[in-house]
Order: C-alpha cells, then structure tokens, then sequence
C-alpha cells in the first residue's frame, strides 16, 4: 500500500477574518515539504459530530480565480458556511504531486484521485480528536474518498452563492443575533427565550387533516425554517406532531447544530419507532406528568431519552413554566415551539411566548387550523404582533413579531 507523509503538529494561533475568529493548527510533513492548517470554528465536542470541509490547496483558484476550478469561491463558501454554523473544521490541505498551477481551466484539484488526501485528512482529524464527521460537500464536485478510521453521519450541501436561501440580508441578520439575544434574555428572565413558529396557508391552516402531513411551505421558506432551527438549542413539539408526521426536527438544509428535541407527552405514548429517537443527535427530552407510568419511562430511558417527570396545568398538559424553568437548568436559551395545533394555543395563552416567526404560504387548505378557539382575551383586544417585519422568502411571507398581550 502507498504510505501516505507523516504529520506532525507545529503550533497553534488565532486568526481574524472576515469570518469571525479561527483557531489554526498548523501541520507539515517530517521533511517541511507539504504543510496543511486546520481552521477550527467553536469547539469540537469529544463524541459529536463535527462539521467539515476538505479543501485542496489550488493557487490558480485561490488567488487568481483562473480557470473554472470554482476553488477560490468553494473556500470562501465553506468558511461563510462553517462561521454560519457555529462550529466546524475546515482542513486546508496542501499534498504532494499537487498540481498548482496546472489546475487553471483543468477543473478542481480536489476532484483528482489522490489517496494521500484521506490519509492527510484522517491523520489531522485524529490529532484533532474528531470521530464523526458531516462533510460540507459541493454537489458539483466528485465525492470525496472514504476518511480511515472516521464516521461520516452524513453530508451537508455547500452553498456558493452569498445566501443560504432567498430572503433580505437584514433576515440573515436577524438569525445572527437571535443567540446572542437568547442568551441575554435568560440571563435576565431566568428562562429560554420562546419563539413560536409555523407554517401556514393563506386560510391559517397547519396541516391539511390530521396524520396527513403537507407540506405548505415553498423550499425556500423550508431551507429558512432549517437556519431558525441552527440558531435555537432546543425546539418543541406536541406528541400529536409526532404521532402524525414522525418529524426528525433535524437542521439538514444548510450547515448548522442540531436542535435538541423536546416532546410534551403526558401520557408517554411516544413510539419506539419515533425519528426522533432513532434519527436524532441529539437526547430528545420527553416532558411527562408526574402520573406517567414508570414502565414506559423506562422503556424510553433505554431508547436514549431524558424523561421529565413535571406537574400538570389548570387545562390538563404540562406546565408550561414548570417545563421551561428545566430547560434552562438543562442549558436552552433559545427554545424554538414548532406546533401542533395544541402546542401553539397553550402557549399563546400560558403569554410564554417572546416571538413569533410565521412563514404564510400562498395555497388555500381548508384543513387543521391553527387555533382552535379564541384565545381569552379582555373586551377582544386579542394578542396582536408589535414590531414586526416581512420578509419575502421565495414564494412565501415571513413575518416575524413580538406578541402584545394588551
Ligand atoms: N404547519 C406547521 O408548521 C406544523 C408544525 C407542527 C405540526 N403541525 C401539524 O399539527 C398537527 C398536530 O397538532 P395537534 O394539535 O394534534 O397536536 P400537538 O399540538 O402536536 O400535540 C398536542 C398534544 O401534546 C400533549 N400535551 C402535553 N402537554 C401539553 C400542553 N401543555 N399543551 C398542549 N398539548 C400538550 C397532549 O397530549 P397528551 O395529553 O397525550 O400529553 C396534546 O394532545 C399535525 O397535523 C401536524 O401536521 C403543523
């Protein structure tokens, strides 16, 4: 077998750029010849997986754009992408025979057949501590070859246009922030930050009959959902969601941290076959009553959830302040609420809710509304949104407000 060059590790620095700060690693060869850095975004968690993006030296690409490689846009792509994300590694990989020059007009470096990439690559992520991947991949490129000794959870579409999804960069703006303000606002509140959001036509119907799911948002608005849920650590359903569409309330649109799953359930009637608990990354946490059987606590408990034993409302569900108080002890600032039906009401009318995102698609369904009653109100002032922006978001309207109670 071909032995690929040994690396070692030379140091390490912090860099500045125009996305946000990078921890280097720097590494080369025994005899200096090849050298290769590793741009680390966030922290790598010990057992997750982390995001990656391989990327071949190609000066051609990089610094002249020559050709039609597409390597110095793919570059600045996947740092957009990675910084977008949170947390990630991108391995800047600079191998023997490497073409250089050569590669102007003569198509991506990377997409040559070169099995020392993967030995580089698998050499670095080792040192790195990295197990699982999910690699940041340009559809138009080759895919890249297998990585010795790591996991691949699964890929990611790199994007190499500015936007991840049509929409104002002043929505691109508000995601940014909307950590940041997650994490003041429980500072300040003692608990998450709740944003409640959905997708609905234009008669504000959610679903078309309930256990038969549509799908009413166009995929530009879709992709937009996936980037709410990056930037939320956990986010909400009704056990009536699961029941009927078995969702996995994943982030697979575009590059970004899993939200950790969280299900009311009283009655513990989530199935074994859930996505959820077998599709997701993330512990789902189950929120039940106290009266909820053991037997089927144990029973998910060995399925990987973490059930949460809470007191019951006035209206019959789970407490809502109860529940929210532990997930703050759990680490949620930002708790994104994506329905059903049930869900969205007791929210709206416990007022634990901070913003509302709708996405409003133009189809006409007649089916499950989104409310299914009024919801108490003094002399019908009804929760009215304050503040609020919209945003054309490929065929559909975002809106996104704050709700005034009064
Ligand atoms: N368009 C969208 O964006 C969107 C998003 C999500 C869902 N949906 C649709 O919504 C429909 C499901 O809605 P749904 O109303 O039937 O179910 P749901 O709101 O998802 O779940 C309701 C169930 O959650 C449990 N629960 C526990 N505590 C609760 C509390 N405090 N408040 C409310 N519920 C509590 C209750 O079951 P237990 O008594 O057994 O605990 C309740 O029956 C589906 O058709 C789905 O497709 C649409």
């Amino acid at each position: 077998m071909r032995q690929g060059p040994e690396i070692l590790r030379h140091g390490e620095t912090r860099l500045g750029s125009p996305w946000g700060e990078w921890r280097v690693v720097h590494y080369a060869d025994r005899g200096l010849h090849y050298r290769y850095l590793a741009l680390i975004r966030g922290e790598i968690p010990p057992e997750g997986e982390v995001l990656l993006r391989l990327h071949r030296r190609c000066a051609a690409g990089e610094l002249l754009r020559a050709g039609s490689c597409g390597c110095g846009e793919r570059l600045e792509a996947a740092l957009a992408a990675l910084a977008q994300a949170g947390a990630g590694v991108l391995l800047y990989l600079d191998l023997p025979e490497n073409p250089g020059m050569a590669a102007a007009g003569g198509g991506c470096p990377l997409s040559r057949p070169d099995p020392h990439l993967a030995e580089a690559a698998a050499a670095l992520l080792r040192d790195l501590g990295v197990k699982t991947v999910r690699l940041l991949t340009d559809p138009e490129e080759p895919a890249p070859p297998p990585l010795p000794g790591l996991a691949v959870a699964g890929r990611v579409p790199l994007v190499r246009e500015a936007s991840l999804f049509p929409g104002s960069t002043a929505l691109h703006g508000r995601l940014a922030d909307l950590p940041g303000t997650a994490r003041r606002f429980r500072h300040r509140q003692g608990r998450p930050l709740v944003t409640l959001t959905y997708a609905q036509s234009l008669d504000g119907s959610i679903a078309a009959r309930p256990g038969h799911p549509l799908a009413i948002s166009g995929p530009a608005s879709q992709t937009f959902t996936h980037a709410l849920r990056a930037v939320h650590n956990a986010i909400l359903v009704g056990i009536g969601t699961v029941l009927a569409d078995n969702p996995a309330l994943t982030v697979r649109l575009v590059p970004g941290p899993h939200p950790r799953p969280v299900i009311m359930d009283t009655r513990l009637r989530l199935p074994a076959y859930a996505r959820l608990l077998r599709e997701g990354r993330r512990q789902p946490v189950v929120a039940t009553s106290d009266q909820a059987s053991p037997e089927r606590q144990q029973e998910l408990e060995d399925l990987g959830a973490l059930v949460l034993r809470l007191p019951v409302g006035p209206n019959g569900g789970i407490h809502l302040p109860a529940l929210l108080n532990r997930l703050a002890e759990l680490g949620v600032t930002a708790l994104m609420v994506e329905g059903g039906a049930q869900v969205i009401t007791s929210f709206l009318n416990s007022r634990l809710v901070d913003q509302v995102v709708v996405t409003v698609a133009p189809i006409l369904v007649g089916g499950v509304r989104v409310l299914d009653g009024y919801l108490p109100a003094a002399e019908r002032r009804f929760p009215r949104l304050e503040g609020v922006s919209y945003y054309q978001v490929g065929e559909d309207l975002v809106l996104w407000g704050s709700p005034c109670w009064s």
